[in-house]
C-alpha cells in the first residue's frame, strides 16, 4: 500500500484483517515505486496482496509491470483509482480495466461526483458477483446472508444524478484540464511542478508541488489570509497517521514525507473563474519571490 495517498485504502486493508505495509513513491510521478514494491516483496513473507494507488486518479504509467509484479507473486492487484473516472493513461487507455479490480469514488468532490458512493469494476465475474452480495448485506439469490456484508448500496437517487453527469462529463473535463493548464502557464515558471499525467486526467483539484515546504506552508497561510480554501494532499501521508503509525514506524519512504511536505491542492471547478487562478498565482508569486 503506498503511504501517499487517502487513509481509506489502508483502514480498508486493515479492516479486512491485514497490516498494511507501505511503499515509497516516485519522485519523479508521485506513484507508487515499483522497485520499492520489488524490495518489499523480496524481504517481506506473507504479503497478501498489492493495493495499487492512481495518484490524484492519474493512470500509473507502468501498470503493466505492476500487474506483472502481482502475477509473478500469485497474489491480487487492487487498483484505487478513486478520483480517475474519465482519465486515460497516457496511450489513451480508460483507467478501470486492470488488476483483479479497480475502484472509483463518486464522492462530491470527484470531477464524476454525484454525493456519495462508488464504482468496482473487475473482468473477474467471481468477484463481481461476491461484491454484489457484500453490499447487500451479503445475501445470496434467497436473502440468506452467506457473507458478513453491508447495506453498501448506491441510493436510486445519487444513481440518477450520475446518469445525468455522464452526459456532460466529457465537456466538463475538458474544462478542468484546461484549469490545470491555466494554473500551470503561471506557475511553472516559479518553479512549481504539475504530475505527469494530469492533462489526461479528471482532477478533482489541482496538485501542484511547491519548491520548497517553507513556501508550501507559506503559500497555504497566505491564500487562508486571501479567504481563498486550499488542503495539503497527502498530508500526513498515511505511515503519519496515528493510526497506523506504531505499526509501521520501521520503514523510511523518504520520497513520500518530501512530496507531502511540498504539496498543496489548488481550488479546481469545472465553472473556475479565471480570476481565481489570477489570485492564487499572484499570491504564489510574492510567496516564492519574496
Ligand atoms: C485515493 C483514494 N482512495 C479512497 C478514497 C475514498 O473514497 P470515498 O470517499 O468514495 O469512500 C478517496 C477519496 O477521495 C481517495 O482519494
Amino acid at each position: 500500500v503506498p503511504s501517499f495517498t487517502f487513509a481509506a485504502g489502508a483502514l480498508a486493508v486493515r479492516r479486512c484483517g491485514f497490516r498494511p505495509e507501505f511503499v515509497d513513491i516516485s519522485l519523479d510521478t508521485w506513484q507508487p515505486d515499483l522497485a520499492d514494491a520489488h524490495e518489499l516483496l523480496s524481504r517481506a513473507g506473507g504479503i497478501g496482496g498489492i493495493l495499487l494507488t492512481s495518484t490524484f486518479g492519474v493512470g500509473n504509467p507502468e501498470i503493466d509491470r505492476w500487474e506483472n509484479l502481482a502475477n509473478e507473486h500469485g497474489i491480487p492487484l487492487i487498483v484505487d483509482s478513486a478520483a480517475g473516472f474519465g482519465s486515460t493513461y497516457a496511450w489513451g487507455e480508460p483507467l478501470g480495466l486492470r488488476g483483479a479490480c479497480e475502484i472509483f469514488s463518486l464522492h462530491a468532490t470527484k470531477a464524476m461526483g454525484i454525493g456519495e458512493g462508488g464504482i468496482l469494476v473487475s473482468r473477474d465475474p467471481e468477484i463481481v458477483a461476491t461484491v454484489d452480495q457484500l453490499k447487500n448485506f451479503g445475501f445470496d439469490a434467497e436473502r440468506r446472508a452467506v457473507y458478513a456484508g453491508t447495506n453498501a448500496k448506491l441510493t436510486e437517487l445519487a444513481a440518477a444524478i450520475g446518469r445525468r453527469q455522464l452526459r456532460t462529463l466529457p465537456v466538463r473535463l475538458q474544462k478542468r484540464r484546461r484549469v490545470v493548464e491555466m494554473y500551470a502557464e503561471r506557475l511553472e515558471p516559479l518553479g512549481v511542478q504539475f504530475q505527469t499525467g494530469v492533462r489526461q486526467s479528471a482532477p478533482p483539484f489541482v496538485s501542484a508541488l511547491m519548491p520548497t515546504a517553507e513556501s508550501r506552508d507559506a503559500l497555504v497561510g497566505a491564500l487562508q489570509t486571501a479567504g481563498v480554501e486550499t488542503r495539503v494532499y497527502y498530508n500526513p501521508p498515511v505511515h503519519r497517521h496515528p493510526i497506523f503509525e506504531a505499526s509501521d514506524g520501521s520503514r523510511s519512504l523518504p520520497n513520500t514525507d518530501v512530496i507531502a511536505a511540498r504539496i498543496i491542492s489548488l481550488p479546481m471547478g469545472d465553472e473556475l473563474e479565471p480570476s481565481v487562478i489570477d489570485l492564487v498565482a499572484g499570491i504564489a508569486e510574492k510567496v516564492i519571490r519574496g
